[in-house]
């Protein structure tokens, strides 16, 4: 797409057009494109497909931007890259709660932090290198009835002085695909540690290291319903810990951070079992959540809780522990086989075992379900059959 599909599309006949390619329920291209054709005479064919690639993009997007999916724009990579609007919506609340009242983004991309940052009432401004990215971003603001200035221009070159907040989320990709060398993303590092020295937040990817955080900067893992999304670095005074882990759920949002955590043992298993949240194992913060439901730790260096105690929490999967089977392969397909199971989860920790792999080599055939967890318990492989609740 370029900058003049993304102004067509925001007309009068883009509209229209628009409008017709997302009612057509026409999964075959071809047969997609001779339909719009026939309900729109006289559109060029290259805006047809410009239309019919929206209109897909904007399905996609639903699960990221839920219903405001279906009146925003969308590059396929712009979508890609941008931030779902649940964990845009709790970083621009973070900002909103600190009392920043206007926020510059740094490569704001098809505008998925912008809008979220208006919405939450800040007076937003961002820039892209690419123009088409910043083209859809004018068209996001201006779709869902926003304010907010967007420009092209290189952020290593903008004056954050007269905004509360710098925001950044670097791009991590290079031609190999992903990468988490930080000197690759653009802008790079050394830009974004010179941020981080004022009141800025950053976008980076999960597996950034806790040793690349620099001293005084708040790295925050934040998930959603279950997956890990970004570790958000925070600086000056939007630091308010060390490490923090966001979990955001259906039930809203929770958040744990190293004060939660007076450290956990090693204790012997108990009848429940507690997987904890990627983003809390991100962050560090196991034992946090060990202490939450009066447990300790399975294995002094493997993610599992365990405790005499059932407590629904937000920062773990609670299972209720019904025995343990045997570890030996053959001799716990004759145990599932005896229980009738023929469907089995297999979560994993700390072994070396390939659950569908696994799987295959059991041929279970019984007609129950069941859900086991092989790890190390005293440093023996072991196997739970547990109950999730
Ligand atoms: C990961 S995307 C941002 C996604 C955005 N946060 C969102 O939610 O939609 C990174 C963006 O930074 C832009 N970018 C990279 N280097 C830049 C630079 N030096 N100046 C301005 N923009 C830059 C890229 O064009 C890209 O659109």
């Amino acid at each position: 797409m370029d900058v003049e599909s993304v102004r067509w599309l925001r007309s009068e006949d883009g509209q229209r057009v628009l409008a017709r390619a997302a009612e057509l329920d026409e999964p075959d291209p071809l047969r997609a494109h001779a339909t719009l054709e026939r309900a729109c005479p006289g559109t060029p064919s290259q805006l047809l497909a410009v239309a019919l690639t929206q209109a897909e993009l904007r399905l996609r997007a639903v699960e990221k931007f839920g219903e405001l999916a279906g009146s925003m724009y969308f590059t396929p990579d712009g979508l890609e890259q941008a931030t779902r609007l649940s964990v845009a919506t709790h970083r621009a609340a973070r900002l909103a709660v600190f009392g920043a009242a206007s926020v510059v983004d740094l490569g704001c991309g098809i505008g998925g932090d912008l809008v979220a940052f208006a919405r939450a009432g800040l007076t937003a401004a961002g820039v892209d290198l690419d123009p088409v990215r910043v083209a859809v971003a004018e068209a996001n603001l201006a779709a869902l009835g926003l304010p907010g200035a967007v420009g092209e221009a290189d952020a290593l070159e903008v004056d954050v002085a007269p905004f509360d907040v710098a925001f950044a989320d670097p791009a991590r990709r290079t031609g190999r695909g992903r990468t988490f060398s930080p000197d690759a993303w653009t802008p790079p590092w050394s830009f974004v540690e010179s941020l981080l020295g004022g009141d800025a937040c950053v976008k980076t990817a999960p597996g950034i290291p806790h040793e690349l955080v620099p001293a005084g900067v708040e790295a925050e893992w934040v998930s959603d319903h279950g997956e890990v999304k970004e570790a958000a670095l925070w600086g000056g005074r939007l630091a308010t810990a060390d490490r923090r882990a966001t979990v955001i759920g259906d039930g809203g949002l929770a958040t744990l951070t190293e004060e939660d955590d007076p450290g956990a043992d090693v204790v012997p298993l108990g009848r429940f079992l507690y997987e904890p949240d990627g983003a809390v194992i991100r962050a560090g913060l196991v034992t946090a959540v060990a202490a939450g439901v009066r447990g300790g730790l399975l294995d002094r260096h493997i993610a599992y809780v365990t405790a005499e105690e059932s407590f629904r929490t937000p920062f773990a999967r609670s299972y209720e522990v019904l025995e343990t089977l045997p570890y030996r392969e053959k001799q716990l397909r004759a145990a599932l086989h005896e229980r009738g199971v023929g469907r089995l989860t297999i979560k994993k920790r700390g072994v070396d075992v390939v659950p569908d792999q696994l799987r295959k080599r059991l041929a279970l055939t019984g007609d129950n379900e069941a859900t086991i967890v092989l790890t190390r318990v005293g440093g023996q492989g072991t196997c739970l059959l547990v109950r999730p609740f």
